[in-house]
């Protein structure tokens, strides 16, 4: 009998190791009592309704051929596909569901080892949380970005320049014609969007984890250098299946903290911080939301790539991907972690510069610190982030009267209502759209600024929520603030008029109210009633913990270090 985990199944002469070989056979892999070739799942999470991931079954074949070639028995299974844009009311709320699905495959069937393809926002943290808990050795590969669209002549970023497109056409500053033109042009293809929202984000975060082939995470899907990884990560996870390297052994404390370095010095998104949490949470990572601010320090944003620079993640890749970020970074990260190919970042990146000034010197950065700043205080005891690099500066320290609304629907129905007492120094606050709160806490926090505002020339204002905003947003929004309203958090006490005070200099944010009468609201305060909720809403909403701990499953993280987290399955008759 093989070291192999399979080997459990196919090993012997009884009947019930034979019908194992019989199944094996009846696809078409012939497989004997002695077997040494590992079997390496393929997680395929591509789907019609999903076109940022489904490019990724184009790039099967290569992962298979390279996993052939190295010995291996490939074996391809669907997963849930997580796509950002039509799933309701976010794919956040099925992000741990997917880590759920992908951990009970690896549980309950033979396999050694697995290719995780992703490439939307949620799929690429929802399958490696899965993964990682069953810590089977572990190869993300992701579709990459989508090709550049262009409206009258210029390149358009996705989600970013959508955003200030849709402000203005609601300041009339462009006509129906030219809005209706735009929405011809952004069609651009397949993959992921071509800004540093959250799927760039993550896909270098976990290259800086070491679990995607380095070099590669944001090559672009149309590039025929995304072909040749795919077929390398195919050649690479059967090593991995060989030489026993699990994603434990590289998950350690420095690899989450360069993971962290990465995403502040590529202006990355304040979404990919939730699912850093939510991944060093499942492995004792030792982050912590409070060691962010510390992380960023002697950092700047060196990414010139939307929404914090003005570049696209094309070019971010012709200069050279993370392994030029790492390169000019230097010291300031622990070089010496390791990644799957057996090869640490400080030789990974030796003798490499970024070939065209997309990514910037720490002498010269785009911002000049990194990209995000947690803040805390009456208002968000348990913390908040901002995403300094893509606010406006002379925000960052502000106070002026809370103008309030319960509910994104509330939100919709009031921001341009004439009648509202508004005025630019007002600090938009959105409560209700937390993790419990929708549930699965949507895009929201990027609350947009009032229509007869943006006709006055106003581009950005304070907006504070307990929800997230889209990696590819930008402005002065406050969010992920914990707790959240509807578990009784602060912001579910602010009334119209409260000042709020914000000063990122000094992390802090609070509720300029007398404490006798914060306590006399609390003592009035009631929990919105929530929908009727069935199924997963339910599960989830029952157990999901706050976004300063990722927003993972309370039941999904190991209660110690020493409890085993994947109890293998007991092979024997179904
Ligand atoms: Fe899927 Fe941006 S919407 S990657």
């Amino acid at each position: 009998m093989s070291n192999l985990r399979s080997s459990e199944w196919f090993s012997g002469d009884d009947e019930v190791a034979l019908s194992h070989r019989v199944v094996m056979a009846s696809i078409g892999h012939e497989i004997d009592v002695n077997n040494s070739k590992p079997i390496i799942g393929i997680a395929d999470s591509s789907s019609d309704l999903n076109p940022c991931n489904l490019p990724l079954r184009s790039f099967i074949p290569e992962i298979e051929r390279g996993i052939i070639e190295a010995g291996g028995i490939p074996v391809v299974f669907p997963v849930m596909s997580l796509g950002e844009d039509l799933m309701k009311p976010s794919a956040m709320l099925y992000r741990n569901m997917l880590s759920m699905e992908v951990e009970e495959y690896l549980r309950s069937y033979p396999i050694d080892g697995v290719v995780l393809l992703a490439n939307c926002d949620k799929s690429v943290p929802g399958s490696l949380m899965g993964a990682i808990s069953a810590d089977l050795p572990t190869v993300m590969f992701t579709a990459g970005a989508r090709p550049v669209a262009e409206f009258r002549g210029k390149p358009i970023g996705t989600g970013t320049d959508l955003w200030r497109m849709w402000s203005d056409y609601r300041a009339k500053k462009i006509s129906e014609e030219q809005w209706k033109e735009f929405e011809g042009c952004l069609n651009c293809g397949l993959g992921s969007c071509n800004t540093m929202g959250t799927a760039s984000s993550v896909a270098m975060m976990v290259e800086a984890l070491g679990l995607t082939l380095p070099g590669t995470s944001v090559i672009p899907e149309n590039d025929p250098a995304r072909s040749v990884a795919a077929f390398n990560s195919g050649r690479e996870i059967v090593k991995m299946v060989n030489s026993e390297l699990t994603p434990s052994k590289l998950l350690t404390p420095a690899a989450f903290r360069n993971a962290m370095r990465v995403l502040h010095a590529c202006g990355g998104s304040t979404n990919a911080i939730i699912h850093l949490l939510a991944i060093s949470g499942r492995v004792e990572g030792g982050l912590t939301l409070g060691a962010i601010n510390e992380l960023g320090k002697g950092l700047s944003v060196i990414a010139d790539v939307e929404p914090s620079g003005a570049k696209l993640i094309q070019d971010f890749n012709k200069a050279g991907g993370l392994p030029a970020l790492i390169a000019n970074c230097g010291e300031i990260f622990e070089l010496d972690e390791q990644t799957l190919i057996g090869k640490s970042w400080r030789e990974i990146v030796k003798g490499i510069t970024p070939t065209n000034n997309t990514i910037r010197t720490l002498q010269d950065p785009i911002y000049p610190s990194g990209a995000f700043a947690v803040v805390a205080g009456t208002l968000a005891p348990s913390g908040a982030v901002i995403k300094v690099s893509a606010a406006s500066k002379e925000l960052l320290s502000h106070t002026g009267p809370a103008v309030v609304f319960h509910g994104y629907a509330d939100m919709r129905n009031r921001i341009d209502d004439p009648e509202l007492n508004i005025t630019k120094d007002s600090v938009l606050v959105l409560r209700d759209c937390g993790p419990v709160g929708v549930p699965g806490m949507p895009e929201w926090g990027m609350i947009p600024v009032p229509k007869r505002l943006i006709e006055a020339g106003v581009t950005d204002m304070v907006r504070i929520s307990d929800a997230r905003m889209s990696g590819t947003s930008f402005g002065t929004c406050v969010l992920h603030v914990a707790p959240e309203s509807v578990v009784g958090g602060p912001l579910g006490l602010v009334q119209d008029g409260d000042l709020i005070k914000l000063d990122v200099a000094s992390g802090t944010l609070d509720l300029l109210v007398d404490a006798s009468e914060i306590e006399s609201r609390k003592a009035n305060w009631q929990a919105p009633i929530s929908e009727h909720l069935r199924g997963w809403p339910a599960l989830y909403q029952a157990h999901v913990m706050q976004a300063d701990l990722g927003c993972d499953l309370d039941f999904l993280r190991p209660k110690s270090k020493t409890e085993r987290k994947f109890v293998p399955p007991v092979v024997g008759r179904s």
